[in-house]
């Protein structure tokens, strides 16, 4: 097993810690005060709670690091070259229904680049971590991603938008033109895992609009690590800030891109 750096130690640290109370929470999901951000949108007292935790043990670790954090915003740090992303409970309507998929999500941005990447699945006990030039990992052990070259044997996932949010025709159309060619789109509805697995070689390619940094900016890496593409949809490579993503194995990144365009253009004005 390859010796986890130093950064890598203080980001798996903060999400270990971080998952101790979320699982314990999840035990007892039906108890937890929740409050409503918007239609559909929980946040869980376990999602605040674990963004302290998390949020606490990087600055005790990098005091001067800057942190995007989902539930706090951005808080810059004296250092303004290193910031931390951090989604404290990706998955949260999973989360709060009783499904084990969700994940503690850190990424490290340094001088504007995507350079580390830890995400956390605690229920499964899956870590996967990711630095820039190591390679991606997951418990441990290597990770590339999937090496099937035909869209005919290839699984997707994606990102349903729910009430009131995003462009559902568009995304009914997207999942339509995918699903007719490959074969199968997902919705499991933890951004994050999604860009996991596909560094995992689980799915063949994970496509969404509408997210945030800090859903994908630990998946980034963990997919460039493992060897595959990442980009805005539209090909362009500003995914945090224009907030898409297409990521895929380097055989199926362009065709996927290529399918999900051709619905954009075909989309009435
Ligand atoms: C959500 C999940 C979901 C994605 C949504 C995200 P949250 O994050 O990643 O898979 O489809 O767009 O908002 O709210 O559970 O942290
Ligand atoms: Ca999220
Ligand atoms: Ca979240």
């Amino acid at each position: 097993m390859a010796q986890e750096s130093a950064l890598l130690n203080v980001m798996t640290g903060a999400a270990r810690k971080a998952a101790r109370g979320l699982v314990r929470d999840f035990g007892e999901v039906e108890n937890l005060q929740v409050s409503r951000k918007g239609p559909a949108d929980f946040v869980s007292a376990a999602d605040h709670k674990a963004e302290r935790i998390v949020c606490a043990e990087l600055r005790k670790a990098r005091p001067r690091y800057g942190i995007l954090s989902e539930e706090s915003g951005l808080t810059e740090g004296a250092d303004t070259s290193n910031r931390w992303i951090v989604d404290p409970l990706d998955g949260t309507t999973n989360f709060l229904h009783g499904l084990a998929h969700f994940a503690i999500s850190i990424g490290l941005e340094r001088d504007a680049e995507l350079i580390a990447g830890v995400i956390y699945a605690p229920v499964l006990d899956q870590l996967f971590v990711a630095e820039k030039g190591q390679g991606a990992r997951l418990n441990g052990n290597r990770l590339r991603v999937s090496a099937r070259k035909q869209m005919g044997d290839a699984l997707f996932a994606t990102g349903i938008p729910f009430m009131g949010v995003g462009d559902h025709e568009r995304v009914l159309q997207e999942v339509g033109a995918v699903m007719a060619v490959s074969a199968g789109v997902r919705r499991f509805g933890t951004a994050s895992l999604d860009l996991a697995y596909v560094a995992a070689g689980r799915f063949e390619g994970f496509w969404e609009t509408g997210l945030y940094p800090w859903d994908m900016a630990a998946g980034i890496v963990l997919v460039r690590e493992a060897g595959g593409y990442v980009s805005e949809i539209g090909g362009g490579t500003e995914m945090m800030k224009n907030r898409n993503i297409l990521a895929a194995n380097d055989s199926l990144h362009q065709p996927l891109g290529r399918i999900l365009r051709s619905v954009a253009t075909q989309k009435p004005q």
